[in-house]
């Protein structure tokens, strides 16, 4: 299992939330218990600059990828190349897909339009666009994840407050800003597994707030507080119709960018009610406890099942038997 462990400490000068993608050992553990349930030898590795001898020198059959890696937007992508470069077959998404999906930009333009998109700009610098945006909109790291430079801030209201954020993010994260007009509506998360034409929706989940606090972010904070600040909804609070856009939408949007075995992806409805496309994630967390994809196919599968069906789907795809 290559992953890599969140540090038990922040070093000084960084955000404090500049390791929240990583996993914590409760992840990894529940992750190795339940590929073990399929009678496998399981050995965590850390996706570290060491890896490629160490995933040389195990004599390892199969990856199961969680690694997060370091560095910009291809940070996700280097894990899964180091397998490819070694031969290694390994689960999920390919470097291509890993990289383009960290890129929030690169994706929008993927699946758009066939799948709509918020209407939004980047900023690679100066602050030009923000004038033909429709206020209040989100102003987010371009390639962060996990919630990473999202708070309750980030819905600003004016072109010159959306300035000053942009400048403020771009100097703490070091990367493009995305700019977003803000969809108002309920906020639904789509888990997808499996390949090609037998690629299926496991779950749409609506996620809310406890209160229903306007207008509703799932922030840092909030997802940090999620048992006491946000309720689940599945299936999602919405109409068979636009359930079924959403999922179609899902599945539009996986194939368009190329995932494989298992990705999350998330959608915010507009003013009308209209599904928007928010971003996807090919390396869905995977916590027991606090994983939006373990959340939502509660209802329908144990957590290990669940994990074990992400390697079975790499397995079939790459064609290695078990044992
Ligand atoms: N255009 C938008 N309109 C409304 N809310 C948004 C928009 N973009 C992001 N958000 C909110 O911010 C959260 C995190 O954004 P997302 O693009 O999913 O990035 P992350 O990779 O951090 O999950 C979303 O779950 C949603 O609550
Ligand atoms: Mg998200």
């Amino acid at each position: 299992m290559l992953h890599n462990p969140r540090p038990a400490a922040i070093p000084s000068g960084l955000p404090d939330d500049c390791f929240e993608e990583y996993d914590g050992a409760e992840t990894v553990e529940a992750i190795a218990g339940a590929l073990r349930g399929l009678g496998v030898y399981v050995e965590p590795v850390v996706a570290d600059r060491g890896c490629a001898r160490a995933l040389e020198d195990g004599g390892f059959d199969f990856v199961f990828n969680i690694a997060e890696g370091n560095g910009r937007r291809n940070r996700e992508a280097v894990p899964a190349a180091v397998c490819e470069l070694l031969g290694l077959p390994y689960t999920g998404s390919d470097p291509l897909t890993l990289a383009l999906t960290l890129d929030k930009w690169a994706a929008r333009r993927m699946v758009s339009p066939e799948v709509p998109v918020a209407r939004g700009v980047l900023l690679r610098g100066d602050c030009d666009g923000l004038q033909g945006l429709r206020y209040p909109v989100m102003v987010k790291p371009n390639d962060e994840g996990s919630s990473k430079g999202i708070r309750a801030d980030s819905v600003v209201m004016s072109l010159d407050d959306a300035r000053v954020r942009s400048q403020r993010l771009m100097a703490d994260y070091g990367c493009p800003v995305l700019v977003e007009e803000f969809l108002p509506g309920a906020e639904i998360t789509v888990g997808v597994m499996g390949n090609g034409a037998r690629a299926r929706v496991l779950a749409a989940m609506e996620i809310a707030p406890v209160d229903d606090a306007a207008p509703f972010v799932y922030s840092l904070e909030v997802k940090r507080d999620f048992a006491r600040r946000v309720r689940y909804h599945v299936p999602p609070r919405v109409s068979d119709e636009v359930r079924a856009r959403v999922e179609r939408m899902a599945l539009d949007a996986y194939a368009l960018l190329g995932c494989r075995d298992v990705a999350r992806m998330d959608f915010r409805l507009d003013g009308d009610g209209a599904p928007c496309f928010l971003e996807c994630n090919p390396l869905p967390g995977l916590n027991p406890e606090s994983g939006d994809l373990v959340i939502l196919s509660r209802g329908l599968m144990e957590y290990d099942a669940l994990v074990q069906g992400i390697l079975l789907e790499a397995l079939g795809r790459t064609g290695v038997r078990l044992g």
